[in-house]
């Protein structure tokens, strides 16, 4: 008798795994029900519900204005999709930063919504103390360092980080300094390679670097960046692996064309009376 394997969930633990064996984490952002299913049978390891969607979906100029009630709806639209990779959900701007009491009861929320883990960014005092209540509480954490969008005001702009040896070091500090508060795993954003590849090779956990090289343990790339669907600008590290922005101006003018030419709907495409039901409308004049 054969006996079906199922393939089991990525965990944290695949997470550290895959650092040991030196096997790279994929993660992709994502941030409807069938975005995330389609990559999860891709088998992407891990799908991040990114307050960049503030961005690419709900056309905010910056991070800043996600709500949790709006990472609350995508989180869960995420997870209902993703049946085997690690759903990570992002803290919004302000979830966070008043009280830890506060941070733990917004996280819990992203959890009860599905996820596995919450990332947050930066690495100052407040934010370790964060960072080790929810790790004690049962929520595991991804860090976020280098470019942290959400400190967008305060770094002046998008602004490749650790481009000196201090500074590298400094966010090496940072990074440490998460690790041993709890987190699992630290995003690492438009840093430079050597330094990226510096701060991985003193770190227990995994790097996921965007923007930050290819000696991270693992790499993320926002979905409408991948898939050529978000047009206002593209980052110099993202890859485009399709053009559905012209795919979907096409389709919508081949519509447009259609429904005006009356080529759409055609019989296959509408619902029919039996000739009995058309003759008696007929005599019914
Ligand atoms: O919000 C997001 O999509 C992110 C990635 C850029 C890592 O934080």
């Amino acid at each position: 008798m054969s006996v079906q394997v199922k393939e089991k969930n990525i965990t944290i633990a695949t997470f550290l795994k895959k650092k040991a064996e030196k096997e790279k984490i994929t993660m992709l952002t994502a941030y409807d029900c069938s975005t995330a299913r389609y990559f999860d049978e891709a088998g992407v390891d891990s799908i991040l519900v990114g307050d960049s969607l503030g961005m690419v979906i709900l056309g905010y100029e910056s991070t800043h204005h996600v709500t949790m009630e709006e990472m609350k709806i995508f989180t869960s639209a995420v997870c209902r999709g993703a049946k085997r990779a690690l759903v990570v959900a992002d803290m919004p701007f302000m979830s966070y930063h008043t009280t830890v009491e506060d941070a733990v009861k917004n996280a819990g929320a992203l959890i009860k919504s599905g996820a596995t883990a919450v990332k947050l960014e930066g690495a100052g005092d407040f934010i370790l103390s964060v960072v080790k209540r929810l790790t004690e509480t049962g929520i595991p954490v991804v860090g976020h360092l280098g470019f942290t969008p959400q400190y967008l005001n305060v770094l002046g702009g998008y602004k490749i980080q650790g481009k000196s040896c201090e500074n590298t070091l400094l966010i090496l500090e940072q990074a440490k300094k998460l690790e041993e508060a709890g987190a699992f795993a630290i995003v690492l954003e438009m840093v430079p390679e050597e330094a990226a590849n510096y701060i991985t090779q003193r770190l227990n956990i995994p790097t996921i670097g965007i923007g930050a090289g290819k000696y991270c343990d693992g790499q993320v790339l926002v979905c409408d960046d991948i898939l050529g669907k978000f047009s206002e600008f593209k980052p110099k590290f993202a890859r485009r692996y399709a053009n559905f922005q012209e795919e979907i101006i096409k389709a919508a003018k081949d519509y447009i064309s259609d429904v005006k030419t009356a080529a759409f709907p055609d019989d296959a495409e509408s619902f029919h009376l039996n000739e009995e039901e058309i003759k008696k409308l007929e005599s019914n004049k």
